[in-house]
């Protein structure tokens, strides 16, 4: 159920009428109350004594709050008239309109910097900035005292293995069980006290003189600089409104300026869907609430900060009224108290100092410095990566550009000039949501929006905001690659400090084994063992597949220390889970390995292939996991060795005799290596069993040892990505189609990766023409799509599958005229770091520029377009440079700290 509309109104009726009561004690403790000393605590103003207006601004403001309602009756949001102009920014989401009231969560804005997130609304006359910070969960310890992760107790651990022998003998014995079977039941985990994200509340900034209509209105994100601004004029006044959230001093500001003076005139105050307590020290409001259910402490402060000497303000402990000034700046930040070093118990620990001291420092400083620390601090994230397909500048408001750029869908094969821009807009939008969520010192960016209105949203059944089997992954698939590597710490940080100590408890509980896994799901509580949602409970390969962004967070970042220090214990942990618990297929038994090979390989069981039934031994998914897992900890010991020989051993027997899970039937990869289990005509969304062209990379593995059976597994690959469908099904949500289209890519199918693309924009932004963020109806609102979309996209322009590659157009027959016709990609990592700059035109790559930036070594470069003469030259160098050349590879030893321009001639 979702709260009515409106529903503001109401509760502040509800606290308004408490004000009287309040005040009387208030005025005691709070100086500032009803016309006390205003700017004092802020800017000495020098006109104070001189000021004439001061005492009718008082008395307005009195009366304003002897009303008992900020708002005069009736006042709603003002005509539009006129039409602003197009902002000056190459990447903005822009409107000539403000989002409506009640889709705030649909059409707001969003600003973030890390831990927190606002979405910026831009209405005029009550504009209402709904927060949410990352950790503001329900459930955990101090909502259910036995929450322990989802693992079992001790005494119950003996039961559990029982289930699971029972459960392994049978698979043994007889090819599967059904997931819904009472034996495999035996595997669900406790979901009590999982919680999910909770609202936090908003701030509510209203006009004390409400507009009838305002002229050229405008609200835009500007997403190299992280900003809203909001801007309209009303007569010879013009207003502006800057919103942004600085990572640098984490606090949110809001600046709201007049261009004639002491034409600012508001009033501020909270809204929190709880029963909280509100103070008022100073012009700085707070209030305090503790979650229902699991008695967590949040907290939001919000400070103003005015110029211009004639003003005044007022105010309660509810509201600060300010009347007559030049501008006002509000500062604000929340926090909760959730902290991740008090990880298992999350004993309370108060934000309140921290918030306090926090805003105490902002508000100190010059506005002006904090913005351009702001805006220098996200451009220089946003701006190490660019892409351009020399589209014409954008002139259409984001909610317009949507429908344009999407009526190509009505006419087969037409395109139209904005497509391309939204194309980028997408990529570039995603990454700006990853610098906004996703800094050193936050939690990773969730797979499901939390920015929420509604206190009720998914009460039961467990949020999958952290979900292990794609989605959360997907959302960091454009880090790496596109400059971001910075945004992936969290992700470290989350499975170092919230999943390895509880997932050692779940292997030893659960598996009587050593190492550490997690299952399906995740939360802020270090969820690890399993659940008990149907179809997803049972997913021990989710730690394998987060350890691959662990090894590639060294590979990008070459830092011989995260590895050393950090990552190598995760990687070895989660490989010792597989060495204890991988059993043997036997040949000759039922059920029968598809392929005679895999007979007395090393298989996991049970194993589960996501959203498929049954359970079966070696679903291809797993074994793909392990195999990349293996592969990435024997990489790490060589790079740093390993005394615990006995490891060594175990570790390079289990990888030597691993079923690849690569089992090919009736010309098809199948999802499981054993016989008979394969579903083969329905069509699902996840695509487990193609984990190794995409996300993983053994498939390319497989090109250099053999290259026949590569080129076997990618027929069986494509044949059965076709039967898998369009990923319409089950939700028709973002991820599975940009699955697709990243595999398609990798199998050297530019045209089907570009359809899927087509179908994500066609499905999945159309609903939801007002903004890039997801539908809001509950099952849709996942992120992982639209922060996967670039990088499925740019799996066809420049890709680095693995260190050593890079390709650069790897078919260019497929790619739409819009992008290949001209463009340029500035700043893409290569899979050692190495930075690559492209050029080309009409089609073909003209330049490409390799910045050898973290290691010397070869490297072999392919060209899909290559077919004239070929210039490799050292940058501003006039030597050529060695290299050989292969069709369209070219393959040359480059040595670090150099750039290498590798120049192409058609003629
Ligand atoms: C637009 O932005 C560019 C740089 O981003 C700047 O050089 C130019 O002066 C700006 N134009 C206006 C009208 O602000
Ligand atoms: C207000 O904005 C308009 C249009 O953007 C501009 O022409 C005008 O100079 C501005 N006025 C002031 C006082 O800044
Ligand atoms: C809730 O937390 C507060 C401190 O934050 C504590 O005083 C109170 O006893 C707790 N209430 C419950 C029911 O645990
Ligand atoms: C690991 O290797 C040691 C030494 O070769 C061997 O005794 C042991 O059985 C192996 N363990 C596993 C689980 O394979
Ligand atoms: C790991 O896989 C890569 C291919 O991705 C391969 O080149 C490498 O030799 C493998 N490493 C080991 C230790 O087998």
């Amino acid at each position: 159920m979702r709260l009515p509309l409106h529903t503001h109104e109401r509760l502040t009726l509800g606290l308004l009428c408490s004000v009287p009561l309040l005040l009387a004690r208030v005025t005691a403790e709070v100086e500032d109350v009803f016309g006390g000393v205003d700017q004092v605590a802020f800017q000495p103003s020098p006109a104070e004594s001189s000021s004439t207006t001061r005492p009718t601004l008082r008395d307005q403001a009195a009366a304003f709050l002897s009303r008992q309602q900020t708002y005069p009756d009736g006042a709603s949001e003002p005509r539009l008239v006129g039409t602003s102009t197009v902002p000056n920014s190459t990447f903005s989401l822009w409107y000539r309109r403000p989002a409506e009231d009640d889709n705030v969560e649909r059409e707001g804005l969003v600003i973030g910097n890390g831990p927190m997130q606002v979405l910026v609304p831009g209405m005029v006359n009550r504009e209402r900035l709904l927060l949410s910070e990352e950790s503001c969960w329900t459930g955990g310890p101090n909502e259910y005292k036995k929450y322990r992760g989802g693992n079992v107790d001790e005494e119950s651990a003996p039961k559990r293995l029982k289930s699971l022998e029972r459960v392994q003998h049978i698979l043994a014995e007889k090819a599967y069980l059904p997931s819904k079977s009472d034996v495999t039941k035996g595997l669900m985990g406790d979901e009590h006290g999982f919680g999910h994200p909770a609202p936090f509340g908003s701030i509510v900034i209203e006009e004390m003189y409400p507009f009838e209509q305002v002229w050229d209105y405008r609200r835009e994100l500007d997403l190299s600089k992280g900003v809203v601004k909001v801007s309209f004029s009303v007569g010879d006044v013009n207003y502006t409104r800057e919103h942004f959230c600085s990572n640098p001093e984490s606090v949110c500001m809001m600046r709201i300026q007049a261009s004639e003076p002491k034409k600012v005139d508001i009033s501020v105050r909270f809204e929190t869907p709880y029963a909280a307590e509100y103070s008022n020290v100073h012009n700085r409001l707070t209030f305090r609430a503790s979650l229902p259910s699991n008695n967590m402490t949040i907290e939001a402060q919000v400070a103003l900060k005015t110029e211009g000497g004639t003003g005044v303000t007022m105010s309660d402990k509810t509201r600060i009224i300010a009347l007559g000034f030049d501008s006002v700046t509000l500062y604000y930040a929340m926090g909760t108290g959730w902290s991740v070093a008090n990880y298992p118990g999350f004993q309370d620990q108060d934000p309140h100092d921290h918030l306090t001291s926090l805003l105490d420092k902002a508000t100190t400083l010059w506005y002006q410095d904090q913005y351009i620390k702001h805006t220098e601090d996200v451009g220089a994230l946003f701006k190490g990566f660019s892409i351009d397909f020399n589209q014409p500048v954008n002139t259409l408001p984001t909610d317009q550009l949507i429908k344009v750029a999407t009526k190509a869908y009505a006419k087969e094969g037409q395109t139209f000039d904005q497509e391309a821009y939204l194309e980028l807009l997408l990529l570039q939008y995603a990454r700006y949501l990853l610098i906004i969520s996703s800094r050193p010192g936050s939690l990773p960016i969730a797979s499901r929006i939390a920015w929420t209105d509604d206190t009720l949203k998914d009460e039961d059944g467990i949020g999958d905001y952290f979900r292990l089997n794609i989605n959360l992954q997907m959302n960091y698939w454009l880090a790496e690659s596109t400059n971001l590597g910075e945004t992936m710490t969290p992700l470290m940080d989350y499975i170092e400090k919230l999943l390895v100590d509880r997932g050692q408890a779940t292997t030893m509980l659960h598996y009587n084994a050593r190492g550490w896994i997690a299952h399906t799901y995740s939360n802020v509580w270090a969820h690890t063992g399993p659940t008990s949602t149907s179809n997803s409970y049972y997913f021990p390969g989710a730690a394998a597949w987060l350890c691959q962004h662990a090894w590639d967070r060294y590979l990008y970042s070459q830092d011989y220390y995260f590895l050393r220090d950090h990552a190598y214990a995760w990687l070895k942990g989660a490989s010792q889970f597989w060495i204890d618990t991988l059993v043997q297929s036997h040949k000759g038994a039922v059920p029968t390995p598809i392929d005679d090979d895999d007979a007395g390989l090393f298989v996991s069981s049970p194993s589960y292939s996501p959203e498929q039934d049954p359970f079966a031994e070696g679903s291809a998914l797993d074994q793909q996991l392990i195999w990349q897992l293996f592969n990435a900890t024997l990489e790490a010991i060589a790079v740093l060795g390993e005394r615990d020989k006995v490891f060594v051993q175990n570790l390079t027997d289990r990888y030597a005799r691993l079923s690849p899970g690569l089992a090919i039937s009736d010309g098809l990869l199948q999802e499981y290596t054993l016989a008979g289990l394969e579903d083969r005509t329905e069509r699902r969304r996840h695509l487990g069993h193609l984990y190794a062209v995409y996300p993983g990379n053994q498939l390319s593995y497989q090109r250099t040892e053999d290259p026949d059976r590569h080129h076997q597994l990618v027929e069986a690959a494509r044949t059965s990505l076709h039967r898998k469908g369009t990923g319409v099904e089950f939700g028709n949500l973002g991820w599975p189609k940009v699955w697709r289209a990243a595999v398609w890519a990798r199998l050297g199918e530019t045209g089907k990766a570009l359809d899927a693309l087509q179908m994500f924009k066609k499905h999945n932004l159309d609903k939801n023409e007002l903004n890039l963020l997801p539908a809001s109806s509950s099952s849709s609102r996942d992120l992982a799509g639209f922060l996967g979309f670039g990088a499925a996209m740019l799996e066809t322009l420049v890709t680095s599958l693995r260190p050593g590659e890079l390709h650069v157009f790897p078919w260019p027959q497929g790619l739409p005229e819009r992008w290949s016709k001209k463009g340029v990609v500035e700043g893409f990592r290569t899979r050692e770091g190495h930075k690559v700059d492209v050029i080309w035109s009409q089609g073909r790559v003209t330049q490409v520029q390799l910045q050898a930036l973290s290691k010397a070594g070869p490297m072999v470069v392919k060209i899909g377009t290559m077919d004239g003469k070929v210039q490799v030259q050292v940058l501003q160098g006039t030597k050529p440079v060695a290299f050989e050349r292969d069709g369209t590879f070219i393959k040359l030893e480059v040595s670090k700290g150099t750039t290498y321009t590798i120049a192409l001639d058609y003629d």
